[in-house]
């Protein structure tokens, strides 16, 4: 079979990877691609707009395409699915209302409040003057929330009472984009570790994949700015077979009968944000409705079962003939991202020793890097993701390490601790 696979991240990339493991796999094309998915065998670039769904469709027909696999949540926000499927095609992510649950924060809360899924108190405000007078009488620490999808720019965890205040003169003076500027979220502020549950749904069984970790601040010890996430790991020891017992049914299962409630047919990644606490209890902060990144680059590693299975068990409806197996073990990535990131940084810079490091072991996913000619460039902020899978994490971890030593572009920059909380653990 066919499959075109919508993105240009390190996550499309270990889509295509994983799904190219297949021999039922003839090829895969990739909208638009990176260096990396050019690479691959059996793997093409197409050069189209992730918006452009005519010109998809079109592709779509034209190859023979069995199956659409989309990974950033702003196609799917804007409809691809709704429109790729009244095209007759077969579409693995959420319709437009469905994506809601991570395009609308308001939205996703009224949804979790009215199921009982647990989740940080909030309220949501439809004016500024009305949000500062609540902010000004609950204190800071306060988390503001920006409605609408902001790549990750949207949350402010205000640490001072100022900071709330500008947080919300900013979101509703349009600076998160016109939609944004209608609804702002107040919410408590959680403490604890995070971690994401991608699972994997068919609109009727929602199972889960493996838990993982990403470190999202730039700096060592998770400090600094925060990124779209500098390493991660799975599986992530803190979420224990007794939690995401609780996540399956309070999270999970809750989640997809309100949306059947309203009639939302959600076939897809359902991806939890959960913050657990120190005392081991969880509450939800955020839903996505699509893979994570860089979390898919170290679950995909992992999965024993083919993922073309999966992805059309979810499209056809029969998840719940086809199990999910693992391989044991763990896996790691560590991002190498250009000097600078998050804020400014240079692209084109020559990219070394990727064969080196693979040939060590390592898987290494592109995240921002474009072919050209002979050549493979920095592209973007997150580069590469070099991935190591082992018996244990010091092992996964130790072969990620020995292959980003390999790797050389001019400034260069990665963390060294990525892992620090589980290099003793299986
Ligand atoms: P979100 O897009 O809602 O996941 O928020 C982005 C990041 O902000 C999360 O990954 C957390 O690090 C942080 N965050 C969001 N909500 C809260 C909260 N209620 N308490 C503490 N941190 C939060
Ligand atoms: N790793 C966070 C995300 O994909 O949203």
């Amino acid at each position: 079979m066919k499959v075109l696979v919508v993105g240009n991240g390190g996550r499309e990339h270990a889509i295509c990877w994983k799904l190219l493991q297949s021999p039922r796999i003839e090829q895969v094309f990739c909208v638009p691609g990176n260096g990396g998915t050019a690479t691959l065998s059996r793997c093409q670039n197409v050069p189209l707009n992730v918006n452009d769904f005519p010109a998809m469709a079109e592709l779509a027909h034209r190859e023979g395409i069995s199956l659409v696999v989309v990974g950033p949540e702003v196609p799917l926000a804007n409809g691809i699915t709704d429109y790729l499927q009244s095209q007759g095609l077969m579409v693995f992510g959420p319709t437009r209302v469905g994506a809601q649950i991570e395009a609308s924060k308001a939205w996703a809360k009224t949804l979790m409040q009215e199921a009982g899924i647990p989740t940080a108190h909030a309220t949501v405000f439809t004016q500024a003057s009305a949000a500062k007078s609540y902010v000004k009488e609950h204190g800071a620490p306060i988390v503001i929330k920006a409605d609408g999808l902001a790549a990750g720019k949207g949350v402010t965890v205000a640490t001072s009472l100022n900071q709330a205040v500008e947080a919300i003169d900013a979101i509703f003076q349009g600076q998160f984009g016109l939609d944004a500027a209608k609804f702002v979220v107040v919410e408590e502020c959680l403490v604890g570790q995070e971690v994401s549950v991608l699972a994997l749904t068919d609109g009727v069984t929602i199972c889960p994949l493996l838990p993982a970790q990403d470190h999202k601040r730039i700096g060592e010890g998770d400090t600094g700015e925060n990124t779209g996430g500098m390493g991660a790991y799975a599986p992530a020891p803190i979420a224990t077979p007794e939690l995401m017992a609780r996540v399956q049914t309070e999270v999970l299962d809750r989640a997809i009968a309100a949306l059947k409630a309203q009639g939302i047919d959600y076939r897809g990644v359902l991806y939890a944000g959960l913050m657990v606490s120190p005392d081991g209890d969880y509450k939800v902060l955020e839903f996505n409705c699509r893979f994570g990144d860089p979390e898919t680059q170290v679950i995909l590693p992992m999965l024993d079962t083919p993922l073309e299975d999966l992805l059309l068990a979810c499209v056809q409806r029969t998840l719940s003939a086809v199990p999910i197996r693992w391989k044991s073990g763990a896996a790691a990535t560590v991002v190498a991202s250009s000097g600078g990131y998050p804020g400014h940084y240079d692209k084109g810079k020559v990219i070394h020793g990727i064969a080196d490091a693979e040939a060590q072991g390592a898987v290494v996913f592109h995240a921002g890097t474009q072919l050209q000619d002979e050549d493979l460039l920095t592209d973007g902020g997150r580069v590469l993701n070099v991935t190591g899978v082992g018996a244990d994490f010091a092992a996964a971890l130790g072969q990620a390490y020995t292959g980003i030593q390999n790797i050389y572009f001019e400034d260069i920059y990665y963390r060294r601790d990525i892992g620090y909380r589980v290099i003793g653990e299986r």
